[in-house]
């Protein structure tokens, strides 16, 4: 229940003509640079927000074990604690917010939240990832909000796009580059000619990239926002385990180039799509057309194309991280629960509303695209023959072929193929890598033409 309180009266006397306003007290768990960005959010553009929402945001409590170093945000003394039990105990907070990640102790912050009935934010996608089911049927069975907007996109409120925004529509596809150090990383590759780790090694030492870069290179932070996205899209708490995932790190400035010969550019993305009967859930590199909007998504930006039946193509576009990009999310899904507490909605939206409507995940092999294969090949009569033959055995049309005049023992050739099976593809490949004509292993980039 929010309280009504006097104190607030002259504030509010002065812009509200007398009115009341109801105070919203958030009690933040995790002071690292999210929750400093957020805090500072609150404090900066709270009147702003009041004005806005006729709920006035009150910072009330941050719990972190560090509560010395200064964050350079302007708070009364008796806000920070490094008791947690002052935030999730308390009956003064009206809305917790889990900034402190990982998929152990913010589950542990998140349910006692719930079970006391108290309104959750978070910006966890691993957890929510993992834990999802359990998480939303905790927060239905204590009637109690559960919001995340911050944990996909950052600041692009693409999940109120999903779930509000775009309600009406059945969704064919959703395409999204979603990890902005993956995006930094191939934008830098190709501007400057580097290979993956020369620019990874730049990115960590300018504090994009961090010193264990697994989970953004090796594709997990990406399948994460995916398969939440895909959640969502298609009314089914997928998890982790129907997505598919290729890192980035095999991918060279060799396949940039020729990706951008034949007017393509490389980029990691996530791929939600309904195929006839299931849904394609995967995150992998792939070839996107030069000139389209996605192509065209640089450096550290995030950015989700959303095809709907009632509205067509759309595209949302923003930084996917940083400290005040994902503040704002965060500040929105805080005035979100403000909002509902204040006209006794809770539950408005759900934390997750199941509405399976698409069929089953499908598996890798049922994968259906288009193909781009790099092969070294040794240079000599016959070659391509053979290559394309194993190709027409497995039912996969050859759209075009790139070979350089060379000199030399061996050559590049790549192919693109039209829309191919995945399971034929992985197995030509297969048969590809035995051929004596062929000197490396070849290289396989799914292509997404979009639209
Ligand atoms: N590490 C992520 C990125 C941001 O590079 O986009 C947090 O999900």
């Amino acid at each position: 229940m929010l309280r009504i309180y006097n104190h607030n009266l002259n504030y509010c006397e002065t812009k509200y003509k007398g009115n009341w306003m109801q105070k919203l007290r958030i009690g933040i768990i995790g002071f690292g640079t999210v929750g400093a960005g957020v805090a500072d959010g609150l404090v900066r553009n709270g009147e702003l927000i009041s004005r806005r929402t006729g709920i006035l945001p009150e910072v009330a409590k941050i719990a972190d074990l560090d509560i010395t170093t200064d964050r350079g945000v302007d708070l009364p003394d008796d806000v920070l604690t490094t008791d947690m039990s002052d935030v999730l105990d308390s009956s003064d907070i009206d809305v917790v917010v889990e900034l402190i990640g990982g998929v152990t102790t913010a589950k542990d912050v998140i349910l006692r939240a719930l079970s006391c009935g108290k309104p959750v934010v978070t910006a966890n996608k691993a957890l929510l990832a993992k834990h999802g089911e359990e998480i939303f049927a905790a927060a239905e069975k204590s009637n109690a909000d559960i919001y995340y907007e911050a944990s996909v996109g950052g600041g692009i409120p693409i999940i109120k796009v999903m779930r509000e925004g775009l309600v009406a529509n059945n969704f064919s596809e959703v395409v999204g580059i979603l990890n902005g150090t993956c995006n930094f990383i191939f934008t830098q590759m190709e501007e400057a000619n580097a290979e993956f780790e020369e620019v990874l090694a730049q990115a960590q030492d300018a504090g994009y990239a961090e010193a264990e870069p697994s989970l953004d290179v090796d594709g997990y932070d990406t399948a994460h926002k995916a398969t939440i996205l895909a959640s969502l899209a298609y009314g089914e708490w997928f998890g982790m385990d129907p997505v598919t995932i290729d890192g980035i790190r095999d991918v060279t400035l060799q396949d940039i180039k020729y990706a951008g010969q034949l007017g393509y550019r490389i980029k990691l993305l996530a791929v939600i799509k309904q195929a006839k009967n299931n849904v394609q859930l995967r995150v992998h590199p792939a070839l996107v057309p030069a000139e389209s909007l996605l192509g065209n998504v640089k450096g550290v930006y995030n950015a989700v194309w959303v095809s709907g039946d009632v509205i067509g193509d759309t595209m949302y576009y923003g930084q996917g991280a940083g400290r005040d990009a994902t503040a704002s999310a965060v500040i929105a899904d805080i005035m979100d629960v403000g909002l509902n507490l204040k006209t006794g909605a809770r539950g408005r939206i759900p934390g997750f509303q199941p509405h399976s409507s698409s069929g089953q995940a499908a598996g890798e092999n049922q994968i259906q695209t288009r193909y781009y294969l790099r092969l070294q090949a040794r240079n000599k009569p016959g070659v391509l023959a053979e290559i394309a033959g194993v190709l027409g055995r497995y039912n996969i049309s050859i759209a075009s072929v790139t070979q350089q005049e060379s000199r030399g023992e061996t050559t590049p050739v790549v192919i693109l193929s039209y829309e191919a099976r995945e399971a034929d593809v992985q197995q030509a490949l297969q048969e590809i890598r035995t051929l004596d004509v062929v000197s490396e292993n070849p290289m396989l980039i799914r292509i997404e033409d979009l639209g």
